[in-house]
């Protein structure tokens, strides 16, 4: 790591602490009571080379492949630390990220990304926002890639999906309805479920983690074991210890007049 690569920052409130490294304004560890809700990799890398994999890797401007690279540039570049703010019941880290070299070769347009991440009690509260400060409309799908550490992910149960029609991305992103009363995994699962009513929990051995957002889409992600193996940042038997619950507007994209904003946000409880 360059001597000068900016450091990960920590805020704590009685109950909680989150940690988010500047490399893509990445939540890296969200603690409640001393526990971790986030999965990380043991094989992740954190020195700027390439995305964190686990924690909350940010998606903007694009979900998924396109004609930019997957996911986007926002969780490839060195975001701003603006402000933090921390007493035993709150604890507050906003960073923001405007146009570089690098991203506007990849995505000619101009903005102000601010993020701004908020611990109380046993809830984190993200709220990603977009400003378009070029004088042109534009579009563009975000996401929240939220990674959680699980026990088992065989005895995970993921509730509030049922009835809801998902994209299959195994199946060329084919349209199915999910009849189960709760998603379980035991596979390759990669889905994109589609005007989600929120909240979405699950179980994560005593605990329950219910997810809110203002956004319709809910990306379900477990990799299982042939591209746990393939990946070169993720150990082959993590599949088990982790589930990815998404949500995002990655479906329909955001369209931003020059000058306005969009706030994209999500509370995730545990209780
Ligand atoms: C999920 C996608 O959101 O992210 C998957 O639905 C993808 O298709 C996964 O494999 C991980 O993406 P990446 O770029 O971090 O390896």
């Amino acid at each position: 790591m360059a001597e000068s690569t900016p450091k990960p920052v920590s805020v704590n409130t009685a109950d909680a602490s989150v940690t988010i490294d500047p490399y893509g304004a990445h939540i890296t560890s969200w603690k409640v009571g001393g526990e971790e809700i986030m999965f990380v990799s043991k094989l992740a890398k954190h020195d700027g080379s390439r995305p964190i994999r686990g924690g909350v890797p940010l998606v903007f401007p694009q979900f998924g492949p396109g004609p930019i690279k997957q996911h986007g540039f926002a969780r490839r570049c060195y975001w701003t630390l603006k402000e933090t703010s921390q007493d035993d019941n709150v604890a507050t880290i906003v960073f923001t990220l405007s146009p570089n070299e690098y991203t506007l070769d990849m995505w000619p347009n101009q903005f102000l990304l601010t993020y701004t991440v908020k611990i109380q009690g046993s809830d984190i509260t993200m709220d990603f926002t977009v400003k378009n400060t070029s004088e042109t409309t534009y579009d563009f799908t975000c996401l929240l890639h939220t990674y959680y550490c699980l026990k088992d992910v065989k005895d995970v149960e993921i509730k509030g999906l049922t009835g809801k029609k998902y994209l299959d991305s195994l199946l060329e992103k084919k349209e199915f309805t999910e009849t189960r009363e709760s998603v379980t995994i035991a596979e390759n699962v990669d889905r994109i479920y589609l005007d989600v009513e929120w909240p979405v929990s699950f179980h994560n051995g005593s605990k329950t983690v219910s997810i809110t957002a203002n956004v319709s889409d809910c990306v379900v992600w477990n990799p299982w074991k042939a591209k746990a193996e393939a990946m070169g940042d993720f150990a082959d038997t993590e599949y088990f210890n982790m589930v990815c619950v998404e949500p995002g507007a990655a479906t329909k994209a955001v369209t931003l007049p020059a000058g306005e904003e969009y706030t994209m946000t999500s509370t995730f409880t545990v209780s």
